[in-house]
């Protein structure tokens, strides 16, 4: 098997940036556009994550063509693209399946959960059942903490929530993808390739409806908001003189509104609902108003 630690920087193989056509450079170039001139190294991140929804994996090619577009060496743009575990050294299945082995997730089952689904694919940490970007191939992970814990323990596909797994869930839900099926995430968008959820986040936004219309979060997310909500705990208001702050908050909130385009990539990046964002914030009962209403009060400083 290829020494993919090595690829990288294979010296026989140094990388060609013109593999990349015209509409990638036009992105890269959109990309570099969203930071300060003269700081286009800041837009690294996002670029490897282009290219990445390109070939499914950060290849000597698209290491190459990073180094171009920011002006950076190869040796920088590797560095950084081998630091990072979300960048992919080997092309990646049309799934990536990463199961939280992290303390509370791997004492709830999270170390059963990965154990199943290596015996079920027959492969193990970061190597891929199937042909790489076929339909139904799966690159398989143990991650850290995929920050939410309240849901342990977690497996994610293409980084799209599957909350309160078990050996059995997991195995149905990896079965599901390997048929071609694409079961509803718990929470957030509906599931899309490991390719396009690569540029989403390099900050293209998803524009499927039900990606706009998604919730990404749940009751335990919000439980200590409502335990201070019962609890008559407010947050305290902006300190005398960050009042420029809380307004250019609400300039932001306010075009955000007026919009009616979502400015963030995926439903996982959204805000959660405010007094702002939710219509039903003046009502008295229920649901979201609970929460919001609170926010509310809090943010007047009350
Ligand atoms: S420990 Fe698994 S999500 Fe935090």
């Amino acid at each position: 098997m290829a020494n993919t630690r090595l690829s990288l920087i294979d010296i026989g193989r140094p990388g060609d940036p013109a593999v990349f056509d015209a509409d990638v450079r036009a992105a890269a170039l959109e990309i570099v556009a969203r930071y300060p001139q003269g700081q286009s190294r800041s837009a690294l991140l996002p670029m490897l994550h282009l290219v990445q929804s390109e070939q499914g994996y950060v290849s000597a090619d698209g290491i190459a063509f990073c180094a171009q577009v920011l002006d950076l060496t190869k040796a920088q743009v590797a560095a950084v693209a081998t630091f990072y575990t979300m960048y992919k050294r080997s092309p990646a299945g049309e799934y990536l399946v990463s199961v939280c082995t992290n303390t509370l997730c791997g004492m709830l089952g999270g170390d059963d959960i990965y154990q199943a689904l290596s015996e079920l694919l027959g492969v193990g940490m970061n190597e891929t059942a199937g042909a790489a970007g076929e339909p139904g191939s799966i690159t398989l992970e143990r991650a850290e903490c995929l920050a939410a814990c309240d849901y342990a323990p977690i497996v994610t596909v293409n980084y799209e929530f599957f909350d309160n797994q078990s050996v059995d869930s997991a195995v149905g839900l990896v079965t599901e993808l390997r048929a071609g099926n694409r079961p509803q995430p718990t929470r957030g968008a509906p599931l899309c390739s490991f390719k396009e959820i690569s540029r989403q986040i390099a900050g293209f936004v998803d524009q499927r409806p039900a990606s706009i219309r998604a919730q990404a979060t749940g009751p335990q997310t919000e439980a200590g908001v409502r335990l201070a909500q019962r609890l008559n705990q407010q947050a305290p208001g902006y300190p005398p003189g960050d009042e420029a702050e809380a307004s250019s908050v609400d300039a932001e909130q306010t075009a955000a509104d007026n919009s009616g385009k979502p400015d963030y990539t995926s439903s996982n990046d959204a805000p959660l609902n405010t007094f702002k964002s939710d219509p039903a914030a003046d009502s008295p009962t229920g649901g979201q108003s609970e929460r919001t209403n609170t926010a509310d009060e809090a943010d007047k400083g009350k």
